[in-house]
């Protein structure tokens, strides 16, 4: 049983760490930029991030274990904060202001709270499992968009790994041809709380890490939309493909990943 409060601290916690990434960015140049490999950026400012974030989930439930993208390491336990201390480290970077902490917590294979705050909208967005999606403190629900001729589609791109390029390209062209556009915003976590809250209507992606998508698929599944592999199964947390949608455009939408990949 979890204790009272918890996901008030853990989004005080995510918070916190925005502020840090809000401040760095006002002096941030392109000379602090790592390269971890092609097209995949890093700076001091994720690694301080996480190290804030880390210890401070150790003090609000110190027998959980960490699946997080940087430094951190740690063996799995009962229960898993998943981490990333930011999200759209290129937006960051390059100064294009959409990024985000992504904090959530797994306990058997599944995900029990969730935790996204937007760095420069100032959005928080968050849920617990069976408890319904909020954004800044008010309920959120997924669109009630009918069609894929009346959608927005959001998607990122991908950057390093090119191995599924064709497929990919197959579900773009027709996306372009059949919704009313397409975004790519940047980072998985906001493009999953844009979904969660009806700014967009479904939303794909492959070779995404589970701190990529672990806090904003449960706001989403709460907010009342979906989430699969793109075979349609469940394994959208640790599979590196991800297909979510409002769940009025499931059928359409998935129909269109599963004939692409
Ligand atoms: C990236 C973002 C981006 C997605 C990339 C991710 P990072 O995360 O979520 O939208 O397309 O594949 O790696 O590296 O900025 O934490
Ligand atoms: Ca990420
Ligand atoms: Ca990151």
């Amino acid at each position: 049983m979890l204790q009272e409060g918890l996901l008030e601290k853990v989004i005080l916690c995510a918070k916190e760490a925005g502020a840090f990434i809000r401040k760095e960015r006002l002096d941030f140049s392109y000379q602090k930029v790592e390269i971890k490999g092609l097209n995949d950026l890093v700076s001091y400012v994720d690694k301080r991030a996480e190290a804030m974030i880390v210890k401070s989930l150790q003090e609000i439930l110190p027998e959980a274990g960490f699946i997080v993208e940087e430094n951190t390491k740690s063996e799995k336990r009962t229960y898993n904060w998943i981490v990333d201390p930011l999200d759209g480290t290129t937006n960051f970077i390059h100064g294009v202001p959409c990024y985000a902490v992504s904090v959530a917590l797994e306990h058997e294979g599944k995900i029990i709270l969730g935790v996204v705050y937007e760095v420069s909208r100032d959005e928080c967005f968050y849920a617990e499992k069976s408890k319904g999606a909020f954004l800044n403190g008010a309920t959120i629900k997924v669109s009630s968009r009918q069609t894929l001729s009346e959608s927005l589609i959001a998607t990122g791109f991908p950057i390093y790994n090119f191995s599924r390029l064709d497929d990919y390209f197959a579900a773009l062209k027709h996306f372009m041809q059949h919704t009313h556009g397409i975004r790519r915003i940047g980072a998985a976590a906001a493009d999953l709380c844009y979904l969660a809250c009806g700014r967009v209507d479904a939303f794909f992606e492959y070779n995404l890490n589970p701190w990529d998508v672990a806090a904003g698929a449960l706001i989403v599944l709460e907010a009342g939309g979906t989430a699969c592999d793109f075979s349609g199964k469940n394994n959208w947390l640790f599979g590196k493909e991800i297909s979510c949608t409002n769940s009025l455009l499931d059928a359409e939408f998935n129909a269109v990943i599963r004939n692409s990949f």
